[in-house]
């Protein structure tokens, strides 16, 4: 028989290996979104904003394993970005990213342009309470409107079955959870434990920007996660061990620590004593120009 039209998508290009479609405007990507579900059938999304990493790519193959198609979204979102951050440092890499999707195997690239996302007129805004504010939210305000603003509208675009994200951006995942709750998005919502790099530090598209004495020095980040994380476990002081965790990065080269708290590990509510329940370190620190972020179980 004939492949089907989603099938021919995904026979092989001229590199031997399948093909990713990019698409770039939301009509098409509804036509094409409406065969895949019908021909293939669970839909899995990974919203990015691409300078993809192996944090990435391994969100792409968890989305394998729940769905039978996966679609990724790569968007540099302005409405997440304050005045003075990096917008339009904001690594881009669109080449690079499509090779990468593609060998992976994913089925549709959606790649809006801001027009197509935040199209003339447009004054909607989607604000969440409670689990945003504080941290990053209290140091980046209206981050996290802007996260789930656009969220909310990949939400609506690609009509996924689930969605993944990774916990590197720990306070984000619960914005987005208690969003999609909230507004009764019909979906899963799948968090992803961070990928690291073999020495410890957390993936993440911002690393590109550090320069190799800056690289050695952000260790201290995730060095400071695991010993407060031993030693809140093992009963210390949590206000003390907080603040030696804080020092010891200032310490090893970073200019300011925005936060290095811990909360619950669902309300993101903060803690003052370590009682057993689910908690998370949540630390952001600035190195150079680079802002880091970076979260431990406990
Ligand atoms: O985590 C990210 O890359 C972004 O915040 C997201 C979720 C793609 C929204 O722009």
């Amino acid at each position: 028989a004939a492949p089907s039209r989603i099938c021919r998508l995904i026979t092989a290009n001229k590199q031997g290996g399948p093909s990713v479609q990019t698409i770039n405007q939301l009509d098409p990507l509804r036509h094409q979104i409406s065969d895949l579900r019908a021909e293939m059938g669970r839909i899995a999304l990974v919203p990015t904003m691409g300078a993809l990493h192996d944090g990435h790519m391994t969100l792409v193959e968890e989305a394998r394993r729940h769905a039978d198609a996966v679609v990724v979204s790569i968007f540099v979102n302005p409405t997440q970005f304050g005045p003075n951050e990096d917008l339009d440092a904001y690594p881009r890499t669109m080449e690079r990213d499509t090779e990468m999707l593609r060998a992976a195997g994913v089925d549709i690239l959606w790649a809006p342009d801001a027009a197509a996302m935040y199209p003339a007129g447009f004054v909607t805004k989607v604000h969440v309470d409670g689990p945003s504010r504080g941290y990053c939210g209290g140091t980046r305000p209206g981050h996290f409107d802007g996260v789930a603003l656009v969220v909310a509208k990949l939400f609506n675009q690609v009509q996924p079955d689930v969605a993944l994200f990774g916990e590197k951006d720990f306070q984000q995942l619960a914005v987005i959870r208690q969003m999609a709750c909230d507004l009764d998005f019909a979906l899963e919502i799948l968090g992803v434990p961070i990928i690291r790099d073999a020495d410890g530090l957390a993936l993440s598209s911002r690393n590109a920007y550090l320069t190799a004495a800056e690289r050695a020095a952000a260790l201290a980040l995730p060095h400071a996660l695991g010993r407060a994380a031993e030693e809140i476990r093992a009963g210390s002081d949590v206000a003390q061990t907080l603040a030696h965790a804080e020092a010891d990065i200032l310490t090893a080269g970073f200019a300011q620590v925005d936060y290095f708290a811990l909360a619950d590990a669902v309300t993101l509510e903060e803690l003052h004593y370590f009682d057993g329940r689910s908690a998370r370190l949540l630390a952001a620190a600035k190195l150079g120009k680079t802002r880091l972020i970076d979260n431990l179980a406990i």
